[in-house]
């Protein structure tokens, strides 16, 4: 039986890479997507080096053009358009709302909320034709929880889990499914990349803060493998869930933050960010920690 097709958009490194490397040691005939020939042979020998293989394309996911050029390209590579897509392609542009000017707002929306549903445009036809096919959207726990100083990014996620809801009714009559994956953190490059985008930092008024993030993102995390896992499962469970949650961390925040008064989970929120100075007793706890008390 041939492979069934899947595109992964944003392959070349962090949840895309493992991604592909999942899918294509699964079986699956993967056509990863880069953004220059550099990147796209270096995916190859990548993937080759594990035994596997990948086909590779060339795509600017905010670029209407390049989506086109890049879709029907992948049309005449998989007898009319793939089986699945993975929308994983994505940036992070954090800051206080106050901080984030308009061009930077539009390149954060256009990469994880406009492009994905452009995509799902272009490979529908196709799919609904044959009444088969899968679109998986790459969210975050920040598509469900939203973080101050990360008002943005949240936006993009939560605009994109609204569309994928959206999009999952409409095109099930048609066969075909529709997933959302929300992974908690994993370690990519994302924070450093977004760490760049930091908008004003001189002259901001949340200086303090975004000092503090840019400590807290060194911090060692996990390899993104159980999201790829994930990614595997939506694309093999007979009937997927609509949305997978992956990891202890974002199982946790989603269930505090539906469960707790918005007024308790805020004030957690401004004391995890430094808007807000934690209580007394643990403020000490934690001073007595840093000089090596117990
Ligand atoms: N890491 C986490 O903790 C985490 C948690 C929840 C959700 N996510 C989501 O997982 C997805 C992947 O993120 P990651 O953590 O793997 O980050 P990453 O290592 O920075 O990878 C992002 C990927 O997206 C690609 N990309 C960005 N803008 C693009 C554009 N305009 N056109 C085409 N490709 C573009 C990048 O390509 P280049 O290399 O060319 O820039 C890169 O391959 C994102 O949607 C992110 O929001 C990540």
């Amino acid at each position: 039986m041939t492979p069934r097709s899947v595109v992964v958009t944003g392959a070349g490194c962090g949840i895309g890479l493992a991604t592909t490397l999942e899918l294509a040691h699964a079986g699956f005939d993967v056509i990863g997507t880069v953004r220059s020939e550099e990147k796209a042979e270096a995916l190859r020998e990548a993937v080759d080096r594990t035994g596997a293989s990948v086909r590779t394309v060339l795509l600017d996911v905010t670029d209407a053009t390049s989506s086109v050029r890049a879709f029907t390209e992948i049309a005449t590579m998989t007898d009319g358009g793939p089986w699945a897509v993975v929308n994983n392609a994505g940036i992070a542009q954090p800051g206080a709302i106050e901080d984030v000017d308009d061009e930077q707002v539009r390149q954060q929306l256009e990469t994880n909320l406009v492009a994905p549903a452009r995509i799902a445009r272009l490979v529908l036809p196709t799919m609904r034709a044959r009444r088969a096919g899968r679109i998986v959207n790459i969210s975050s726990i920040s598509g469900r929880v939203s973080m101050p100083l990360l008002g943005w990014y949240c936006a993009s996620k939560q605009g994109l889990e609204a569309m994928t809801d959206a999009l999952r009714m409409e095109a099930a009559p048609f066969g075909v499914k529709v997933v959302l994956v929300e992974p908690g953190s994993y370690g990519t490059d994302i924070w450093q990349r977004g760490a760049s985008r930091l908008p004003q930092r001189r002259n901001s008024a949340y200086r303090h803060q975004y000092e503090a993030a840019e400590e807290m993102i060194k911090r060692e995390l996990p390899s993104p493998r159980p999201v790829a896992r994930t990614v595997l499962k939506a694309l093999t469970a007979p009937r997927p869930l609509p949305r997978y949650l992956v990891g202890t961390d974002a199982r946790s925040s989603a269930v505090l933050d539906a469960a707790l008064p918005t007024a308790a989970t805020d004030w957690a929120k401004q004391v995890a960010t430094g808007l807000r100075r934690p209580p007394r007793a643990a403020h000490a706890l934690s001073r007595l920690r840093s000089r090596g008390g117990r």
